[in-house]
């Protein structure tokens, strides 16, 4: 049985308490929406699992969202559908319920990723799309050098890819996700190339993994990034990434079919 907080969060954060500023920082990046988009062609009804404020929801298809906290919940704009209560381990539709399903950096906060994977196939006629990052490649960011433990919890939550295309089987193709040097939507790695970004307390706190390590932690690592950006030793080592468009980094966009 999944475990609720006080707000209804299913996964291993709390978006009661982390969750008040998410919407304004994580917005849809349109060109990785554009890949969603392509990903699902096809279908008209999606159902999308973790919908949070409902980033990646295109109007191209009729979207059923899905989503446990009370707070995400309460930040999805007024035109997109009104999100059901309920958890990816059990989700309340029947047998091939949609033509496709879909999950937003989602996946790894689930307590049971198989049920999960499972509930999504079994409401699913179609394709099943995952955008998510590879816990190999997380600690190959800079940012490993100031926040390891945030970077480490990041790779320990990520599910390895093969344990989501092994649950989901069929044909399954995996595609690493350019990310823009002007990402919109503020995960760890969309401020590669902007790393004074990552000295606002809410942007950290938009990307769950910083919730993890103590607050006094998350502070001494954004002092050492804040003080290696006035001294330029962040330049020197990284600087060349302030001109670099596009990031090849952990993101990955899963289509099982
Ligand atoms: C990082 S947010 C992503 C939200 C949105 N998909 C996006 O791309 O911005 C993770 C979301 O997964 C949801 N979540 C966590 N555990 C879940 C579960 N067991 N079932 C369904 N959703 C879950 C959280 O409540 C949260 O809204």
């Amino acid at each position: 049985m999944t475990r609720r907080r006080a707000d209804g969060s299913a996964g291993d954060a709390d978006y009661g308490t982390i969750g008040g500023a998410y919407a304004a920082y994580r917005r849809p990046e349109p060109r990785i929406a554009a890949l969603i988009e392509e990903a699902l062609a096809g279908a008209r009804t999606v159902v999308n699992v973790g919908a949070g404020a409902g980033s990646y929801e295109s109007a191209a298809f009729e979207v059923t969202p899905v989503e446990p906290s009370a707070s995400m919940r309460a930040q999805r704009p007024a035109h997109l559908a009104e999100a059901v209560d309920a958890v990816a381990e059990h989700l309340p539709f029947g047998d091939d319920a949609f033509d496709a399903a879909m999950a937003t950096f989602s996946v790894h906060q689930w307590s049971d990723l198989k049920a999960g994977l499972l509930e999504m196939r079994r409401v699913a006629r179609g394709p099943v799309v995952i955008l998510t990052c590879d816990p190999d490649r997380v600690r190959d960011f800079w940012l490993y050098e100031y926040a390891p433990r945030v970077l480490d919890t990041e790779a320990r939550r990520y599910p390895p890819i093969r344990d989501i295309t092994g649950t989901l089987g069929g044909r399954c193709a995996v595609t690493t996700v350019p990310i823009p040097a002007d990402c919109v939507d503020g995960f760890n790695e969309a401020y590669y190339a902007r790393p004074e970004r990552l000295l606002d307390p809410a942007a950290r706190q938009s990307c769950s993994a910083w919730s993890f390590v103590e607050p006094e932690a998350a502070r001494r690592y954004a002092e050492h990034l804040r003080q290696d950006l006035a001294s330029g030793a962040w330049d020197e080592r990284h600087g060349h990434l302030r001109h670099q468009p596009y990031l090849n980094g952990s993101l990955v966009l899963i289509r099982a079919d």
